[in-house]
């Protein structure tokens, strides 16, 4: 599969990643039941892991967006700009971040610290993938639905210089183009 000038290949399917989100709002039902938490899309990678993970759980729920940008091609850049911020009030509102992958952890640590200054009453981390051994700062990620390896990845959302976000599979950089 060729993405602008690199080439990827096929690593999660669609139908693996829906059973892995399913599963992931399986532990948000058992969590949330009885309250009624606004899921935060971050945009923009997470926005089709969001419109999934609200589907499939069962406790009433907000919908936020927040956009924060630090990718420039294939590697984070460290520092971390939010473009757009949540409409809502989250002032003793309990919140789980929607994000679609954590890497280095500096996006998410920006994220929590906004979240503290606003005065949530609680505030969570939902992720689709993490690339656990590249994680360089202190952040707790409460759910997970699948831990990958340390490449480049693009598709359901992802993306390499944007572009890519509306394959269905998830793919990874060929060996070849891992330069
Ligand atoms: P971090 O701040 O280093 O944790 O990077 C997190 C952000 O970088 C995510 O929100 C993604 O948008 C982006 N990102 C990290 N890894 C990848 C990848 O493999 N493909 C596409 N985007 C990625
Ligand atoms: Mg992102």
């Amino acid at each position: 599969m060729q993405v602008l000038d690199k080439e990827f290949e096929l690593y999660i399917t669609h139908e693996e990643i829906l059973n892995k989100v399913k599963a992931l709002a399986e532990e948000l039902n058992k969590d949330y039941n009885g309250k009624c938490p606004i899921m935060v899309c971050i945009l923009n990678g997470a926005f089709i892991f969001a419109a999934d993970l609200v589907r499939e759980v069962n406790f009433p729920v907000e919908i936020g967006f927040m956009k924060y940008s630090s990718y420039v091609g294939l590697d984070t850049v460290g520092t971390v700009d939010k473009v757009a911020d949540l409409a809502q009030d989250v002032k003793g509102r309990d919140i789980i971040v929607v994000e679609d992958i954590i890497d280095t952890g500096y996006t998410m640590e920006r994220i929590l610290c906004d979240f503290k200054e606003k005065g949530a009453a609680s505030v969570k981390v939902a992720c689709l993938l993490q690339k656990p051994k590249k994680l360089i700062t202190n952040i707790k990620v409460d759910y997970c639905a699948l831990d990958i390896k340390n490449e480049f990845i693009v598709g359901y959302g992802l993306d390499y210089n944007g572009h890519g976000r509306n394959l269905k599979d998830i793919y990874i950089l060929s060996p070849d183009d891992n330069d």
